[in-house]
């Protein structure tokens, strides 16, 4: 049986893509391994958001023509091989295949051809999701694609180059791999898109439906007991959707709504055009809709032009909205994207030290937040057990990392008690 080597960097999204085409290979009668050397075939699933992800599948490649058997087929599928297009055979002359994020389905019309060249990086459509056979099995939280790609042209993202414009899949398709999802093992369904709560679907009979339609009708299938979507852009954050979180209990008291930079010079900069008052508004009635609710963020430092000032305005509003689990990056041009030529670039010195100070008044704050639910009771889903064994891993309905002493009847969703918390993770023990 022939063997495929697949690796997946980035987002959820690509997490996601990296299973179906693991499931379309196997579909064709091959098998995954996790030795380059043993396998025929090897995929690397790309990331091409800030230029050390770039640079890393470079060097993975490297490794790869290293390892690999001197016959074995490989390529770079996603946002890389996007970015990249024909240039990356030149620098990788022996590449089989370069496939961007919606062409991937195209990669069984030269399985079996060990001199095959194959370029697409086309854009537009939404026919891997039809074309690739469906997985198996879910796993606990099924991640399901809503849509694709983003109309924000936000100046420093590669994204809307990478994936392209927004298209949102049908209604009836999502809702049939919930109900797929959820009969085949899911217990969570999270909705992903890059700008998932721009999710807009006009069926034939005119009706348009939103995330907010989606999520109450996963809602009412018996298996699912969770549902959250990321990642969302704050002015799409209409009141629908603000209202599910009073009403609909399966949607988890977390969101991820990242606000970039506190600094309005700055934000519209970025061509995010939303002022601080309407994003505060929008977490207040986030708040007075789900009084336990908590918001995360991703950030931006150093971005063209950012002064001092504008970076104590992103601490400020830390301080006001008291973000957990967030990310933060140090601003990285991108090729395609209009920050890159920006005048102003913040030497790296600069960067890093303002990335430090954010870092650390997140983990403050994450830290702060993770003590607090000591004591407390969560309803917490499995992930599996540690590297050890001796432990399993669950996460509570804020993403929060909770580790449990294995047990053999331990529920896949469990009552457990918080019992310890650090920075990283909390300690808990299930609640008989
Ligand atoms: N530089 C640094 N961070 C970036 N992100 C997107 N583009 C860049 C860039 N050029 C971050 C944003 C986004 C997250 C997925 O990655 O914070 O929300
Ligand atoms: Fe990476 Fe962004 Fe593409 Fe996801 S969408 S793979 S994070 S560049």
């Amino acid at each position: 049986m022939k063997k495929f080597f697949i690796q997946t960097f980035g987002c959820q999204m690509n997490v996601y893509d990296g299973q179906r085409i693991a499931a379309m290979l196997e579909s064709h009668g091959w098998q995954a391994t996790d030795k380059i050397p043993d396998a025929d075939l090897i995929i690397l699933n790309t990331c091409a958001v800030r230029e050390k992800a770039t640079n890393k599948v470079f060097s993975a490649l490297g490794r790869v023509r290293r390892a690999k058997r001197p016959n074995a087929m490989f390529g770079i599928v996603g946002c890389v091989a996007r970015e990249a297009g024909a240039t990356a055979f030149r620098r990788i002359p022996e590449l089989n295949f370069v496939l961007g994020p919606q062409s991937y389905h195209k990669l069984p019309e030269i399985l079996n051809n060990p001199d095959a060249r194959l370029l697409n990086i086309d854009l537009g459509g939404l026919e891997k999701f039809d074309e690739l056979p469906q997985m198996e099995k879910s796993p606990a939280v099924a991640y399901i694609p809503i849509q694709e790609g983003c109309n924000h042209c936000c100046t420093y993202c590669i994204v809307p180059y990478t994936r392209g414009r927004e298209l949102s899949r049908p209604f009836s398709d999502v809702i049939r791999d919930c109900e797929h999802a959820a009969r085949t093992g899911a217990i969570e369904i999270c909705f992903l898109g890059q700008n998932v709560n721009g999710y807009k679907y006009t069926a034939p009979n005119g009706t348009v439906y939103r995330l907010s339609h989606l999520i109450r009708e996963a809602a009412q299938l018996p298996e699912i007991q969770r549902i959250r979507f990321t990642s969302s852009y704050p002015t799409e954050m209409t009141d629908d959707l603000i209202d599910l979180f009073k009403s609909e209990e399966k949607l988890l008291p977390f969101l991820n709504l990242p606000i970039q930079s506190g600094s309005p010079d700055v934000l519209t900069r970025m061509n995010r055009p939303y002022s601080l008052d309407l994003y505060i508004d929008i977490v207040d009635k986030l708040k007075a809709a789900r009084p336990d609710i908590q918001i995360s963020s991703d950030f931006i430092v150093g971005f063209p032009g950012e002064t001092d000032s504008d970076f104590n305005q992103t601490m400020d509003i830390v301080r006001r909205v008291r973000y957990i689990n967030s990310y933060s990056f140090k601003y990285s041009p991108r090729p395609h994207t209009a920050a890159a030529l920006m005048k102003d670039q913040i030497p790296e010195s600069v960067k890093a030290q303002r990335l430090a100070a954010l870092d650390a008044f997140l983990n403050d704050i994450q830290r702060e937040f993770n003590e607090s639910c000591i004591g407390k009771t969560m309803t917490c889903l499995c992930e599996g057990a540690d590297k050890t064994g001796n432990h399993l891993v669950y996460r509570t309905p804020y993403m929060q990392q909770c580790i449990v002493p294995a047990h053999d009847d331990a529920p896949v969703l469990a009552d457990i008690r918080i019992t310890a918390a650090n920075k990283a993770s909390l300690r808990g023990e299930l609640v008989k």
